[in-house]
């Protein structure tokens, strides 16, 4: 994403020169094909349930029937899911959220819902994980750094959670702010965005089924790294949407500010829908690579519009100029 050099402008480091991944890679790649491993990536993996890591407390959930929950792609492997991580407060590099987020306090939490509500309320974590049906859903993220996994995520519509607490008609935004205590998270030191990150969403991108109040991961609980102990999937739209470690969920009139689109207004929009026609001011969007086969003879993968959920939200945007909203 974005990097803030020693001349106060940006550099924006491709996703290979903040970590490079390819040594790494093209090494395990090898013990895996030596170990046998060629022969079981050919097999079919299955979208949802699989097998938790057993690391972290197990978080049951039910495979959601909703339209575009589920997908027969290879799940990404938890190791990569769980280390190659961008969560700035606590550090820039991809593997610095998996050493430095131990800090992260989860408990006590809580969430205030607030703003453009009949109903504002401040929900204990506890209370949050119990006001739904917790479901998994396997998603593809898309991040704009140009790579790709999919997890199986473990949560339920944010809907459930804005209709608990009831919009009032002049609401038409949703902002999502996240925690930023210096105590806990060394990468505020860094001054790279303005603190807290927040994010944001049309009410109707927020209540759409697909987007999600994600508590966990493959069937355990969120690893501090990934956003514990709650955070928001939006599987359409690039990963930086995804606000980690939530805190306020606020409802305003007007679109609120995002921390990447104050960082570099022209180049992250609010939008944010996953496009491979309209590239990055200086990088093209329109193909992928998807971490875990990027590998000794891995392609790049062609990036979908709404990364593959055009049929489920396509018609969310079907009067906008994608190219002018981006
Ligand atoms: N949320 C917070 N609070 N801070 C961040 O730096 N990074 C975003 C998003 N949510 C970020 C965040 C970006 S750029 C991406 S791609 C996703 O989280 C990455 O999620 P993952 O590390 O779980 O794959």
């Amino acid at each position: 994403m974005l990097i803030r050099s020693h001349d106060n402008g940006f550099h924006h480091p491709h996703a290979s020169e903040i970590t490079p991944r390819s040594a790494y890679l093209q090494r395990r790649a090898w013990l895996q094909y030596l170990a046998g491993g060629a022969a079981a990536a050919a097999l079919p993996v299955r979208a949802a349930g699989v097998e938790r890591p057993g690391k972290l407390q197990a978080l049951a959930a039910t495979a959601s029937q909703a339209a575009g929950a589920q997908t027969m792609e290879r799940v990404t492997a938890y190791a990569d899911a769980a280390q190659y991580n961008n969560f700035y407060e606590f550090g820039l590099d991809k593997g610095d959220p998996a050493k430095h987020a131990h800090t992260l306090k989860t408990r006590p939490w809580t969430v205030r819902v607030e703003g453009l509500v009949q109903q504002p309320q401040t929900l204990d974590i506890e209370a949050l994980l119990k006001l739904a049906p917790q479901e998994e859903r396997t998603y593809r993220l898309r991040c704009v750094e140009g790579w790709s996994m999919v997890i199986p995520w473990v949560g339920y519509s944010l809907a459930e959670l804005l209709r608990k607490v009831q919009p009032l008609g002049s609401a038409r935004y949703v902002e999502f702010v996240t925690l930023a205590d210096k105590a806990q998270m060394p990468g505020l030191r860094s001054g790279v965005l303005d603190w807290p990150y927040t994010e944001g969403l049309r009410l109707d991108e927020a209540m759409h089924p697909l987007t999600m109040l994600a508590f966990g991961m493959y069937g355990e609980v969120l690893p501090n790294q990934n956003g514990a102990p709650v955070r928001l999937v939006v599987p359409w739209k690039y990963g930086f949407k995804s606000a980690k470690s939530i805190v306020a969920i606020r409802l305003t009139e007007r679109e609120p500010g995002t921390a990447w689109n104050k960082a570099a207004r022209n180049e992250y929009g609010f939008y944010s829908n996953v496009n491979p026609d309209v590239p990055h001011p200086r990088w093209s969007q329109a193909t992928e690579r998807r971490i875990g086969e990027d590998g000794l003879f891995a392609k790049k993968r062609k990036t979908l519009l709404f990364n593959g959920y055009e049929a489920q939200v396509g018609q969310l945007y079907a009067s906008m100029d994608l190219k002018k909203f981006y």
